[in-house]
């Protein structure tokens, strides 16, 4: 999947990325509003393990957002397994200095797009921790729904918050 954009394009991620993952992934401010597993700090190496690990897949899930020919953030889905498979997981985190001009929103958008159009995928779901206003925001413009806030369902930072469910169904 390759889409261009004016403001940037979202394409599969290669090992030359490395530098620039780590360089725009190694912010606490990502990593207060993601899963424990994101490392941090965050050093080349962990963006060439995970590049390699993400590109060994049977289908391609995690692309990155590259502006200005450099890889500034990733998005990916995480198809659901069993009974479940028709739904998948989205995920997506932006280098601090593009926050807050749309990019994601428009990035979302494209990634819903691509994923009911040539996927089995038919509803897209991401839980978000309470305090990430700024994501609850990027779903609600791309089309989602909070369909349910899930009480004391996560521990950040040594704090139990609730998840924010949000989902979008084809
Ligand atoms: C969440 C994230 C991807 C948003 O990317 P972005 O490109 O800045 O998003 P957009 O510019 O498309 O939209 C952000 C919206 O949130 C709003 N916003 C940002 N911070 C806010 C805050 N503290 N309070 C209220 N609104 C806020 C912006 O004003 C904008 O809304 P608007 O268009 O109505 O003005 C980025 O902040 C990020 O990478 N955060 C860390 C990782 C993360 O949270 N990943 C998602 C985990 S669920």
């Amino acid at each position: 999947m390759k889409i261009e954009r004016e403001k940037y394009i979202l394409r599969q991620l290669n090992i030359n990325d490395a530098d620039s993952i780590a360089k725009h992934a190694n912010n606490i401010n990502i990593w207060n509003n993601v899963r424990d597993y994101f490392p941090h700090p965050y050093v080349k190496q962990n963006a060439i393990d995970f590049i390699t690990f993400v590109n060994q897949k049977e289908s391609i899930e995690d692309f990155t957002i590259a502006v200005d020919g450099n890889a500034v953030g990733m998005v990916g889905i995480v198809p659901q397994t069993d009974v479940e498979r028709v739904s998948a997981e989205i995920g997506y985190w932006l280098g601090e200095d593009y926050w807050n001009k749309g990019l994601m929103t428009n990035v979302v958008l494209d990634v819903v797009d691509y994923v009911f159009n040539n996927t089995p995928i038919i509803r897209l779901f991401a839980p978000v921790f309470e305090h990430n206003i700024a994501s609850m925001r990027v779903l609600e413009k791309a089309g989602f729904q909070k369909i349910a806030v899930l009480r004391n369902a996560a521990i950040k930072n040594n704090k139990i918050i609730d998840m924010h469910y949000h989902e979008l169904v084809k």
